[in-house]
Formats: C-alpha cells, structure tokens, sequence
C-alpha cells in the first residue's frame, strides 16, 4: 500500500532508531511519525541523520498519556502503529517494577484504544505491529529451543509486563478483530544501544579500563542478533506477515556471557592496541540477578520459511562492527553515561 501513515513508538531508542531509519530511507511515500517520550534510553540524536526528512516528523510524548495518544490518533489518523516504545532493562524492572506496568502495559492498552476507537472496526489496510521480547517464554534448560507454540512463562517485572502486552494485543485481535502481528525478538547488539545492557556497558568499561561485571559464574546463554538484522525482519514482518501472526526473531547464535566477554576482551585489545589480556584481567564475577534466567534460544525457522529472511552478518562480524561504531562515536557514548547514568551505575554496581 502507497502512502501509508505510520506511528512508530519508541523511535528514538536502540532498536527504534534503526527501524524509523530503514523506514525514512526506503519508503519515500511514507510518513513516518515518531512518538518517544525521551526517557533516560531515548536520544534525538540517534535520528540526526534522518531528522530534516520530509517523510519523518518527531513528536515528543508519553504513550501512557491516554489524551495525548487520542488526540494524536484523531489528528494524525495513522493507520499503522510499530509500537517499539518500552521500559526494556531487566535490572531496572527488579529495582521498580511499576514503571514497567505503567509503559509496557498501560502504555500498549492505551495505543490499543486509540487505534480500536479510531477505525472503528473499518480495519482493511491496517495493522498494529507489536514489537516483543524472547524473555517471555522465560528459560530454557541446556537443551530445546522456543518456537512460536513455546507457552509464556515469564521471570522478570520486565518480562512479564512484555508478556502481558502481547496477551492484550491478542485479545484486542480475538475481541474486537483488531489487525496485529506480534514479533519475539532475542537480544540485540549493535550501535546505539544504551550503555547499561552487557555489550555497550562491557565496552564502555573496557575504554575506561573499569571492572567488568559479569553476573554469577557467567554461564548464563544468550542468543544474540545484530540490531540491522531486526530492523530487515520488522520491515519484512510488517509488509508480508499474515495478520494476526507472531514470529521469532534470531539469528541461530547462542554464546555463554563468559565466552562473549572474553571474545570482546581480545577484539578490543588488538583494536585498542593493548597487550592482548589486558581486558580479560577486567573480567569480575559479582553477585548474580535475582532471578536470571538461565538460556534463551530462538527457533527463527518460520520467519525464514515464510518470509525468507535471515540475518546478515555472523556474530563475529557484527561484533567487529559494533565495537568499531563506539570506538568511533565516543561522543555519543560521553553524552549518555553522564548524568543519571552514573548515579544508575554507582547504585545498581557499587564498584
Ligand atoms: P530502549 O530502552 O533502547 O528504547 C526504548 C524507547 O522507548 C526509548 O526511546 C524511550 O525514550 C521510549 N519510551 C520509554 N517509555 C516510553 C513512554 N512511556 N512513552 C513513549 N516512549 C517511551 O529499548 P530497545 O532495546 O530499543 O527495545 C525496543 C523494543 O524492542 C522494546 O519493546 C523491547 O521490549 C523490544 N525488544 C528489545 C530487545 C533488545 O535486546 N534490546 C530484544 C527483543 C525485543
Ligand atoms: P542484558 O544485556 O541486560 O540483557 P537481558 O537481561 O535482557 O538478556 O544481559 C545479558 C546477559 O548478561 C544476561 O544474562 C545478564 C548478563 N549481564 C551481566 O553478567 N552483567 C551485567 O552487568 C549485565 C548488564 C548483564
């Protein structure tokens, strides 16, 4: 469909920016309409490139704002909604849980009714694309992967507020037939990415030679996708998804947090031109996460079958590519580990 009108929340975030720039650059008949409320995770200058594009406007509003979002929805009359917009930080969601309520499922019910009440039940052409989370599906033993039948089975404030989201965006499909696809993402890395999830906080610590923090024994197993490689499987999702279907989002790339700090370790070394094992003598092993779920895994076969995508780049790769895009941005990484960010990092850390 030409000329789509699309709300896009979240965009100033990691992953948001990424999508709100696939969409801007490629869809010139699109306008794009980026509402973020610009929490301490959201930055402007993430978009700078794209800013003064003639497809792309930025509102600065909370989704937990019902009149806001209503009043947006009648002026604006988007008819579709990417709908990025998240607390996303597990630590944060241990230490206030509320917030996560708040955003995560106030927030999505509210862009829910906006999007009800303003079509109306006059549906074709429409759609709400929910963007969720692996960590709903809660942990896997050493073996198995989750697939899209995997039952919910949430561990966290943050994944259960993710969990709850993706029910709402269900039932509104089952009760008033609203058009939703619902994607389930593994963990991200790559530029942008705010300096408290492991891979930008290990860099940050590795420039400034500070310990890293590597929860338990570190045999914890993530599966990781380079954050470009979502942002092709959103536009992809968003374009040729049936309705009311859900995929799983990973790139087959699973790796103990031990293996991966100390593949980081040697990759910034020799970009560092340090001694290699400099950064590995950083590596310490503090007090475990309440609750840390042990292994995330994805199945991605039925994005890949259905609508043949697959990731881009290998995980070494993307790495490379990551740690080159702070290296050369330390700019942006001294504007965001300043201010609260500290105090953040001081509380939560006590290093
Ligand atoms: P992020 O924390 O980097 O960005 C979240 C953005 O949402 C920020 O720009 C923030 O300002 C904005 N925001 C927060 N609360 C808001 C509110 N009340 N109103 C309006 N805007 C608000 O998050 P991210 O890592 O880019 O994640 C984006 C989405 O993808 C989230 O829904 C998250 O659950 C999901 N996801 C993330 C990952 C990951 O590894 N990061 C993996 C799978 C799914
Ligand atoms: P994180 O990036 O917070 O993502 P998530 O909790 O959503 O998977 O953490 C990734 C893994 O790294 C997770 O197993 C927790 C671990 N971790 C540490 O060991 N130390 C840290 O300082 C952080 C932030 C995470």
């Amino acid at each position: 469909m030409k000329n789509r009108k699309i709300l896009v929340t979240g965009g100033a975030g990691f992953i948001g920016s990424h999508v709100i720039r696939r969409l801007v650059n490629r869809y010139s008949d699109y306008h794009i309409y980026n509402l973020d409320a610009l929490t301490y995770a959201g930055n402007p200058e993430n978009l700078i490139d794209v800013e003064n594009s003639l497809n792309y406007s930025f509102v600065k509003g909370d989704i937990t704002d019902e009149n806001l979002i209503n009043d947006l929805f009648s002026n604006y009359r988007f008819d579709s909604v990417i709908h990025l917009a998240a607390e996303s930080h597990v630590d944060r969601s241990i230490k206030d849980p509320l917030a996560f309520v708040k955003t995560n499922i106030i927030g999505t019910i509210n862009l829910l009714n906006a999007f009800k009440n303003l079509w109306n039940g006059d549906f074709e052409d429409k759609l709400f694309y929910h963007i969720s989370t692996d960590e709903v599906y809660g942990t896997l033993g050493d073996e198995g992967l989750f697939t899209e039948e995997t039952s919910y089975d949430p561990n966290s404030p943050y994944s259960a507020s993710k969990a709850s989201s993706d029910h709402f965006v269900r039932a509104y499909g089952e009760t008033y037939e609203l058009p939703y696809v619902i994607s389930n993402c593994s963990n991200n890395y790559g530029p942008n990415q705010f300096p408290e999830k492991l891979i930008p906080l290990f860099i940050n610590n590795i420039i400034a030679m500070k310990p890293l923090p590597v929860y338990g024994d570190g045999n914890y197993t993530r599966d990781w996708l380079y954050v470009i490689d979502h942002a092709t499987a959103i536009d992809d999702i968003f374009h040729k998804s049936n309705l009311h279907e859900t995929y799983n989002i990973g790139g087959f790339n699973e790796i103990k947090n031990i293996d991966l700090v100390k593949q980081l370790c040697d990759i910034m070394d020799k970009k560092l031109n340090r001694q290699i094992g400099t950064s590995q003598q950083l590596i310490t092993f503090v007090k475990d996460r309440p609750g840390h779920d042990y292994r995330y895994a994805i199945d991605a076969s039925k994005i890949k079958e259905d609508l043949g995508w697959k990731p881009s780049v290998t995980f070494s790769e993307g790495l490379n590519k990551t740690v080159d895009w702070y290296l050369d941005n330390k700019k942006w990484l001294d504007n965001v580990t300043s201010g609260s960010y500290r105090s953040y990092y001081k509380e939560h850390y006590k290093l």
